[in-house]
């Protein structure tokens, strides 16, 4: 029995409330992934964030509302796209950028003029929103760098010191929320997520979107202030490969994690252990993170992964892929 899991009930809820208001911290279910929540207007709070999570000070927080209005408390300067995006997919996994208000502390901000902010559709996210009437930040609760949890468990392994965590079984969308910077006109792709691109430009046409990285193992440019290289990563050395073509499966010694999509043929090859992931990038996104946990769990020293195809459907994947990959090169025979 994990002490610090405890089902999402309604009196849980109340408990974790409690713990806002005191200054603690409660992790809770999001739609995306599972986030690391203190009271946003607590300078104690955000600092036992920073340092639960090891997360370089350099690395602005999410601030959580209940709906648009209460928004306003924590940003300024809705644009008038900000107000279209936020009435079309708010509640939902997009997170705006915008001017902060000024008691927005620049702890929760990394000392920047603007603040991330969304209105997670979770109904336990928006039940603890409602009953605590606190803007919540909410990283992704997780050490610093390392996979985001998409379920109690995954926090629990990561950040056992977590006051309570409430349980509401696996996170439907299994990647974190797509960030709009909204003080720029265009609007800009800051990191590509669970919303598509095709949903936002249904309704924001022109917004600006770095290039996809095409070659693997290059550098890209990085989008947000907090935006490290590597990020996103399991325990084991992941490597991003073209095709499993270019591997000699066949000499591996020890164990071996493997990812590839459902189409792909591949035979069962002693020590390799092998994880399909369905061939549609919604669907990848949502098992993708349990699958690199699942492989990690079972102690593997590296996970291959065969890169999923190069296109703007799958850019929220490769963005996270790429990241988890970094400084680890290429690897082209065991
Ligand atoms: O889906 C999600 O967004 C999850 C759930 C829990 O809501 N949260 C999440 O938080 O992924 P976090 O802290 O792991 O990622 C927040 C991202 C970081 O890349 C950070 O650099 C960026 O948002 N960010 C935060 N404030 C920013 C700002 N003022 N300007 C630009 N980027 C910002
Ligand atoms: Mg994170």
């Amino acid at each position: 029995m994990i002490s610090s899991i405890v089902p999402a009930t309604e009196e849980n809820i109340l408990r974790a409330s409690l713990l806002l208001h005191q200054g603690s911290l409660c992790a809770f279910p999001t739609e995306t992934v599972y986030g690391l929540g203190g009271n946003a207007l607590s300078e104690i709070s955000i600092k036992r964030i920073y340092e639960l999570k090891g997360r370089p000070p350099s690395n602005p927080l999410i601030i959580h509302v209940s709906n648009r209005g209460d928004a306003s408390q924590v940003a300024t300067n809705f644009s008038e796209e900000a107000e279209l995006l936020a009435s079309t997919f708010w509640p939902g996994p997009l997170t705006l950028v915008l001017q902060k208000q000024p008691q927005i502390s620049p702890l929760v901000t990394a000392g920047l003029p603007t603040v991330a902010i969304r209105v997670p559709a979770h109904p336990i996210a928006r039940r603890l929103l409602e009953v605590c009437k606190l803007p919540i930040c909410a990283p992704s609760a997780n050490r610093s760098e390392s996979l985001s949890p998409t379920t109690a468990k995954h926090v629990y392994q990561s950040l056992p010191e977590t006051p309570m965590i409430l349980d509401a079984g696996p996170c439907q969308l299994g990647i974190e929320s797509t960030v709009l910077d909204m003080t720029v006109s265009p609007p800009k792709l800051l990191r590509p997520g669970a919303l598509s691109l095709l949903e936002i430009r249904k309704i924001l046409p022109k917004v600006t979107v770095p290039p996809l990285t095409i070659s693997l193992g290059t550098e890209f440019a990085r989008p947000s202030p907090g935006m490290m290289y590597r990020h996103y990563a399991p325990r084991a050395s992941l490597y991003l490969i073209e095709s499993l073509k270019q591997i000699d499966l066949m000499h591996f010694t020890q164990p071996i994690g493997c990812i590839i999509r459902s189409d792909v043929e591949l035979k069962e090859v002693p020590y390799l252990l092998i994880e399909r992931l369905p061939n549609d990038p919604k669907l990848y996104a949502a098992d993708l993170y349990a699958a690199l946990h699942r492989l990690d769990d079972r102690r593997v020293q590296s996970i291959l992964v065969e890169c999923p195809p190069k296109t703007e459907p799958w850019q929220a994947v490769l963005d996270r892929l790429y990241r988890a990959s970094h400084k680890n090169g290429t690897m082209t025979s065991p």
